[in-house]
């Protein structure tokens, strides 16, 4: 059975003292729920990750990056490695959000060699891919993806791609508080396997944990996760409050 798995991704919020308030809450929690079949993953900003990763040690959730070097090591100031996440014990990380793509002008093939350096550093990339608006006006929403997809992970081998989690997040959803209906989810969500199967055969595709994000909330979780392609979520706003993020991880 393919793993569940709930992300917070924090993005650019909080300040130390409010950072440890809220992961503490969530760490505190975690341990009175009963929610065995879900991975937790909090995603803070990197000054923050050591701190995640000592209040997660007692507790059941695990620490990812918001994004990585498509460098090993060297001259890339300002840059952090995967090595160095691999070093403090980070299991996840996320590349290619849409935001990094927005503002940072990553290509599919500078996240293709992000997903490489995670992965050869046995850290477990949550890969973001999804079409703009005008893209789904337009209806190219299946054409942007699978080219998103192809181009940065499938030059992988079958072995290395079972450890990548894909988020579809459309990128009109994000941070808007328009949701992709549970329909356009699923619809999206049964493409992506569709097309892992045809590169890699039903076994991998059916293992292949794949993540909605984009105004994913309290509310309307239960409707999104009770998709048979959906797999969990990649939570921004909703993850920035813990009754909420943790109602989310119990929307199974
Ligand atoms: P929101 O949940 O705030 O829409 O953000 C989603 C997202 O970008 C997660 O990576």
């Amino acid at each position: 059975m393919r793993k569940k798995i709930v992300a917070g991704n924090w993005k650019m919020n909080k300040t130390f003292d409010d950072a440890y308030e809220l992961v503490e809450k969530i760490a505190d929690e975690m341990e009175h729920l009963a929610t065995p079949s879900v991975d937790v993953v909090v995603c803070p900003p990197y000054p923050f990750l050591e701190m995640c990763g000592d209040l997660s040690q007692e507790s059941f959730f695990a620490v990812g990056a918001q994004d990585v070097s498509a460098h090993e090591s060297g001259a890339y100031t300002g840059e952090v490695a995967a090595p160095m996440l691999a070093s403090m014990g980070i299991d996840y990380c996320i590349v290619g959000h849409s935001e990094r793509r927005a503002y940072h002008n990553e290509s599919n093939e500078e996240i293709a060699d992000k997903v490489k350096q995670l992965l050869a550093n046995d850290i477990r990339p949550i890969f973001c891919c999804g079409e703009k608006l005008p893209e789904r006006e337009a209806g190219t929403q299946f054409k942007v993806v699978e080219k998103q997809i192809s181009e940065s992970l499938f030059g992988l081998t079958a072995d290395e791609f079972g450890d990548v989690v894909i988020a579809y997040e459309p990128v009109w959803a994000i941070g808007t508080g328009k949701t992709a209906t549970p329909q356009q989810a699923q619809e999206m969500h049964a493409f992506i396997r569709s097309l892992i199967a045809k590169q890699y055969g039903s076994h991998v595709a059916d293992n292949a944990t794949l993540l909605y994000g984009g105004s994913c909330n309290a509310k309307n979780a239960k409707e999104l996760f009770a998709n048979p392609d959906v797999d969990g979520g990649l939570i921004g706003g909703a993850s920035l409050k813990a009754d909420d993020f943790l109602t989310i991880v119990q929307s199974f």
